[in-house]
């Protein structure tokens, strides 16, 4: 779908689009179109349940004095709760419901609203952000699917007064776009088309975006000691891969407040696909392991997004790449290996997979960056989603102000979080008689904390957080802005992250 902003206009054919706020209040193009129309607004308005409560939808067809095939009225709710996130929603919505109509085309006019509290360009651009994060859709394998089936919005105009400063406020967040698109497109792909070795060229792909992009293949990983994620990998017949990239956006200058300096640095699991390896799955809804690379997919997409609104921050990426298969070259369980840290882990259930990965990939990150801080990103346990269902991520966090500014940006981005407790007293569920510590816990229950727990025993002090994210990454249901498939969850959370946090202004 294309997206422009442009002047105001009424347009001559496809959809017109106007806002109606919460209790029938017309916005001014809405009242200039119902008196073109011979006050077809106000009678259609007053015979059905559409009150203007946000994101309800009442259409008029064929109007009479117009040239627009039909008038969308979109409830906009009250005008002075119409935030970002509101008008992006209010964006999705309207693509999610023009994309059904059959309509090519259509233009959304955008008013100043009385009371409200954006300015008419912030919720133009945000309408038009929400309108492409919902026009997203993964059909490359559906070849037989009929014209009529798919969505048939080609083109969406946002009009607004100085249309220029919208454009120049939406191209930024059109890059963010750009990145939750990526995520959402690695983490759709099937586990025999996207493994360790084609994810890396998909990573290697974005140095024409001005990233440098580094791969280690089994040998290096080898000579770095990497056994806790070469373990996990050496039932496969795919090869292991550590993919580092680095977007060095600091301006020079900004060293007195440390930018130009230590990296922030974002770490992801990259388990292309996790059978569970000799501790095999159950079959039912084993396909989704398909996702297990999450956190990798969200740490490359952000590479992209900052890489392409040229960030003016300096961020490593590190993704931990491997599948997870059982095998007569497969790891077993009670096998005991030692990771890059020199730290010893008896292997007790090679399903918890992700946490020997990430084990070794955060270690790897602390010691060749020296970051101000690591967050990793996990589809780490199903225990999160027995807590947390499929709303909030899990945020662990040993930094009370990283842990806030974390959920404050989740919070702003309508990407939540819940922070869950770290405690000494869950520490001790891994420890293990045999090595250092094991991959799991000794059944005392809160499965996401252990893992946390588990990871932590690899950050070396250096300012942590960890997202799991097995409940977010995938969704069954939509939400405008937010088709069903992968979400892209963390991208513009971290985005914004970096943007409040770590970026000379
Ligand atoms: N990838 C899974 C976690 C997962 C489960 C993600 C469901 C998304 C949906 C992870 O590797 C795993 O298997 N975790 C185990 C850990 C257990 C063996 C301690 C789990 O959650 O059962
Ligand atoms: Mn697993
Ligand atoms: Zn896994």
């Amino acid at each position: 779908m294309k997206i422009s902003l442009a002047e105001p206009t009424l347009p001559r054919t496809g959809a017109l689009v106007v806002g109606v706020s919460e209790g029938r209040a017309l916005s001014p193009t809405a009242a200039a179109v119902d008196g073109k129309t011979g006050g077809a607004l106000r009678r259609a308005l007053k015979s059905g349940r559409f009150r203007g409560t946000r994101n309800q939808i009442l259409e008029l067809l064929a109007p009479n004095g117009l040239g627009a095939s039909r008038v969308v009225m979109v409830g906009l709710g009250k005008a002075r709760e119409l935030d970002a996130l509101a008008a992006q929603g209010i964006g999705g919505t309207i693509v999610g419901h023009l994309g059904k109509s059959g309509e090519s085309a259509a233009a959304v006019a955008v008013d100043s609203l009385k009371g409200g509290k954006l300015k008419a360009v912030d919720w133009a651009a945000n309408i038009a952000y929400g309108a492409r994060l919902g026009s997203y859709r993964f059909d490359r394998y559906r070849t037989r699917e009929k014209a009529d089936k798919k969505p048939s919005l080609r083109t969406l105009n946002v009009m607004v007064k100085d249309s220029k400063d919208a454009r120049r406020l939406f191209s930024r967040l059109d890059k963010i776009a750009d990145g939750v698109f990526l995520t959402r497109d690695l983490v759709s792909e099937p586990a025999n088309v996207l493994y360790p070795e084609s994810l890396a060229r998909q990573a290697r792909g974005l140095g024409k975006l001005g990233l440098k992009v580094e791969v280690l293949g089994r040998a290096r990983m080898e000579k770095l000691g990497m056994g806790a994620l070469l373990g996990v990998a050496q039932g496969s017949l795919r090869q292991p891969q550590l993919v580092v990239m680095r977007w060095d956006g600091a301006p020079r200058g900004s060293a007195a407040r440390g930018l130009d300096k230590q990296p922030l640095a974002i770490v992801g699991k990259g388990v292309t696909f996790d059978s569970g390896g000799i501790s095999i799955k159950p079959s039912k809804g084993m396909e989704d392991m398909k996702w297990d690379m999450g956190g990798a997919g969200t740490v490359i997409g952000l590479m992209r997004a900052l890489a392409g609104r040229k960030a003016k921050a300096n961020v490593v990426g590190v993704v931990g790449l491997v599948e997870n298969m059982p095998s007569g070259s497969a790891q077993r369980p009670g096998d005991v290996v030692t990771s890059a840290s020199g730290q010893t882990i008896e292997v007790v259930n090679t399903d918890a997979e992700g946490r020997l990965v990430l084990a070794d990939a955060l270690w790897y990150t602390q010691r060749r960056f020296k970051p101000k801080a690591m967050i990793d990103l996990a589809t780490l346990t199903g225990a999160i989603i027995v807590s947390l269902g499929h709303v909030h991520a899990g945020l662990f966090s040993d930094n009370e102000a990283l842990a806030k500014a974390i959920s404050a940006a989740g919070q702003a981005e309508g990407e939540l979080v819940w922070r869950f407790p770290l405690h000494a007293d869950y520490d001790k569920e891994i420890n293990c008689d045999v090595a250092d510590m094991k991959n799991v816990g000794s059944g005392g229950g809160g499965g996401s904390i252990v893992g946390a727990q588990f990871i932590k025993r690899f950050t070396n002090q250096v300012p942590w957080a960890h997202l799991d994210i097995a409940g977010v990454t995938w969704s069954k249901k939509g939400r405008p802005t937010v088709p069903k498939g992968g979400t892209g969850f963390g991208v513009r959370l971290l985005d914004r992250l970096v943007a409040e946090r770590y970026e000379a202004k």
